[in-house]
C-alpha cells in the first residue's frame, strides 16, 4: 500500500496520541486514575490548585507524559484551559468537611463540576467521567445532598457525562481504614456510631480506578452498555456493618480494641468537639451521613456492567495494615521463624 507525501504529512500533523486531563489528579483516587492513564500510554494533565503537589505523579509517565497544570477552579476560564484539547475529563474534586469560605461542599461538589462539564460541552470532549458518592440519593447530611446536586449539574450541561457513586473506598493511603488503624495504636476503645449497625460496601480504590478506565477505554462496554449518560454504583464484594468493618480491622492490625457503642446524639456532640481541629477526625455531618447505609441498589449499574470483578478487603487489607501490627510489620506471625 503506498502513501502519498499528502497522506503522510496528514498522518504526521494529525495528532494520533490522547489527552487527558484529571481534576483533583493528586488525591487519593485521582492519583489510581493517573497511574492507569499514563499506563495506557494517555498525556495526562494534573489539574489541580498547587502544581508542585503533582510533582511526584511525574515518574509514573514517560519524560513529560504526566504535566501538572494549575487550575483556579473558582475562574470558569481557567477550568476551560485545564480542559482544551482533552479528549477525556475525570473529575476527582472532592472534600470530607468544609473550611471556610472558599472550601465549601456548595464550591467543591456542585459549582466545580458544573464549570468543568461546561468546559467539556464547549471544548467537545470525547468522554467525562465525574467521581460522585454512594447514597448521594438517599442521605440526608449536606455532603450527600451536595453530590447529589454535583451530578445534576454536571449532567444538565454535559448529558453525556458517565456518574461513578463508589462506597467507602480503601487501599494504601485511604483516609478510612487508616485512619481507624492510627487511631487504634492510641486509643484503647473505639466508637460504634449509631450502634455500628449502618451497611458499608467498601471497595478497593485500584478498582474505582480500573471502572473510570472501561468507562473511558473498554470497547466491549461501548458496544454493548454505552457509559454516556450513566449512572454506576461501584460496590465491593462484601457488605459488612460498621462493627464488621472494625473486626477485619482487628483481624490485620492484631489489635484488639473495645467497642462502645454511641448513640448518634452523643455522636453528634462529639462530633461538634472533633470538628474544631484542623482535620476533623468526625463531624456532625459524616454522623448524619452514616445514618444511611452504603450500599449497591438492587438492579443498578455497576462493576458487573462495566466487565469487571471488584476485590475482596482480605486480598488487598494485609498488604497496608500489617504496619499497624504491635511491634510493626516484621513483627507478624507471619515472620515468626
Ligand atoms: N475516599 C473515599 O472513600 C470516597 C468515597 C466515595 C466517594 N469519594 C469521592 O471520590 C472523589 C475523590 O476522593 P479522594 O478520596 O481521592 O479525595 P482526596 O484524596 O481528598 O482528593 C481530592 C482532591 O480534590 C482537590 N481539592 C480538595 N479540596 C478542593 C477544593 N476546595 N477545591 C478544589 N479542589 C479541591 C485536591 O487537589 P489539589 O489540592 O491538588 O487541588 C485533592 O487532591 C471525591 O469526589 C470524593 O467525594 C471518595
Amino acid at each position: 500500500m503506498s502513501h502519498s507525501w499528502a497522506d503522510q504529512k496528514g498522518f504526521f500533523m494529525s495528532r494520533h496520541y490522547q489527552i487527558a486531563t484529571v481534576f483533583g489528579g493528586t488525591g487519593f483516587v485521582g492519583r489510581q486514575v493517573v497511574r492507569e492513564l499514563a499506563l495506557r500510554g494517555v498525556i495526562v494533565k494534573v489539574a489541580t490548585r498547587v502544581p508542585e503537589r503533582a510533582n511526584y505523579l511525574r515518574p509514573c509517565g514517560a519524560v513529560g507524559q504526566i504535566v501538572p497544570f494549575i487550575c483556579r477552579y473558582g475562574d470558569a476560564e481557567s477550568v476551560a484551559h485545564a480542559v482544551k484539547g482533552s479528549d477525556f475529563v475525570i473529575n476527582c474534586v472532592g472534600i470530607l468537611f468544609e473550611r471556610g469560605k472558599s472550601s465549601t461542599f456548595q464550591k467543591a461538589h456542585v459549582e466545580v463540576p458544573a464549570r468543568i462539564a461546561q468546559a467539556c460541552a464547549v471544548e467537545g470532549v470525547e468522554r467525562f467521567v465525574h467521581v460522585s458518592s454512594l447514597s448521594c440519593d438517599k442521605a440526608q447530611s449536606k455532603y450527600a445532598k451536595s453530590k447529589l446536586e454535583g451530578e445534576k449539574a454536571v449532567l444538565a450541561n454535559f448529558p453525556r457525562a458517565t456518574i461513578l457513586r463508589p462506597s467507602v473506598i480503601f487501599g494504601p493511603d485511604d483516609h478510612f481504614f487508616k485512619m481507624f488503624a492510627e487511631l487504634s495504636r492510641y486509643v484503647p476503645c473505639l466508637p460504634l456510631i449509631g450502634g455500628g449497625h449502618t451497611q458499608l460496601q467498601p471497595v478497593y480504590v485500584g478498582d474505582v480506578a480500573d471502572a473510570v478506565m472501561a468507562c473511558l477505554f473498554t470497547p466491549r462496554v461501548r458496544e454493548k452498555h454505552n457509559p454516556e449518560g450513566k449512572i454506576y454504583e461501584l460496590g465491593g464484594p462484601e457488605v459488612l456493618t460498621f462493627r464488621q468493618v472494625y473486626e477485619k480491622l482487628f483481624t490485620y492490625t492484631e489489635r484488639k480494641r473495645m467497642l462502645v457503642s454511641v448513640p448518634w446524639g452523643m455522636a453528634k456532640v462529639q462530633a461538634s468537639f472533633l470538628s474544631l481541629l484542623p482535620s476533623p477526625l468526625l463531624t456532625c455531618d459524616q454522623v448524619e451521613t452514616l445514618k444511611s447505609d452504603n450500599v449497591v441498589s438492587p438492579g443498578a449499574y455497576g462493576f458487573e456492567t462495566l466487565g469487571l470483578q471488584p476485590k475482596s478487603l482480605d486480598l488487598i487489607l494485609p498488604g497496608y495494615l500489617e504496619g499497624y501490627r504491635p511491634g510493626g510489620k516484621l513483627a507478624g506471625s507471619a515472620y515468626k521463624t
